[in-house]
């Protein structure tokens, strides 16, 4: 009896899930596929690499980035560049005004990458954890549960979401965006596809580039998610033994008690 309520409690919620997305005013996010989800999921390193490229070639003319040190680009789990891939890439692609020499200088590895230049341009150090893709009916997370917060989906989402429409209002352009929550965002499209020339050979269709901006935009907010995920993984591994052996414990601890006649006689 309690099983089937409890079964028909989950249908509901997970029924009424589905139906409070598709009424929702949040917008529409595609579930798209990451390596990194799962309880093993991990950060594709060039995935990662190919983000960066999209990130210094386009987002980075408006987009901050002010929390991630370069020389994190070369943390396992992470990009996993060389360090002198890393230096090389700092120097290159990046100036940082120097307080000392009260003049700019190429980046170095210790240094951050920088602050955003455009006007009203979010920081996106941590726009991945910032949004929520999914959402759950009257704040209940269901969705969460299952798919994930979507923080990378929201940003892919948006990235291929643009419709085309322009309007003018108060002076500024917005642009209609079907994953933007009010459907209108003052963020030009940035990407069309193609945009980029991935090293790797990668495909640049829209659909890719997007993706890969999202994951390297997840990595950038959540560096030390495989960390997180490994500790917790040994935790629940450790107390699976600890349970075991307690209830093995347990069992001989009382055994006089329990047989403790029958022995006797
Ligand atoms: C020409 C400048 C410019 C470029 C280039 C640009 N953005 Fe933006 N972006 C903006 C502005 C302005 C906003 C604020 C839009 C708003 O709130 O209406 C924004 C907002 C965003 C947001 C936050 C949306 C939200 O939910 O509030 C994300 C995510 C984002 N941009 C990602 C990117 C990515 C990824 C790239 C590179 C592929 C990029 N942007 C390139 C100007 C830019």
């Amino acid at each position: 009896m309690f099983k089937k309520l409890t079964l028909s409690a989950l249908t509901a919620l997970v029924i009424g899930s589905g139906g409070a997305m598709a009424a929702g005013d949040a917008g529409h996010i595609e579930d798209f596929d990451f390596s990194f989800e799962g309880a093993f999921g991990t950060y594709d390193q060039h995935q990662l690499q190919r983000g960066l490229q999209i990130y210094t070639e386009v987002c980075a003319s408006c987009h901050g980035l002010k929390y991630v040190p370069f020389r994190t680009l070369g943390d396992p789990g992470g990009p996993s560049f060389t360090e002198d891939e890393v230096r090389a890439y700092a120097e290159q692609n990046f100036e940082i005004f120097d307080e000392g020499l009260d003049d700019f200088r190429p980046a170095k590895p210790a240094d951050h990458f920088p602050a955003n230049t455009g006007a009203g341009a979010p920081d996106l150090t941590l726009m991945a954890k910032a949004r929520a893709g999914f959402h759950g009916p009257y704040g209940l997370g269901i969705n969460q549960f299952f798919k994930g917060i979507g923080g990378p989906e929201y940003i892919a989402s948006l990235l291929t979401g643009y419709t085309g429409e322009e309007k003018e209002e108060a002076g500024t352009t917005l642009y209609e965006n079907t994953a933007f929550p009010g459907g209108w965002i003052s963020m030009a499209p940035p990407l069309y596809g193609e945009d980029v020339e991935y090293a790797d050979g990668h495909s640049t269709s829209l659909h890719h580039e997007a993706q890969d901006i999202a994951a390297f935009l997840m990595w950038a907010a959540e560096p030390k998610m495989m960390a997180r995920k490994q500790a917790g993984f040994t935790a629940v591994l450790f107390l699976s033994v600890l349970a075991v052996l307690l209830y093995l414990t347990n069992k001989r601890l009382w055994k006089p008690v329990k047989y403790g006649r029958k022995d006797e006689a």
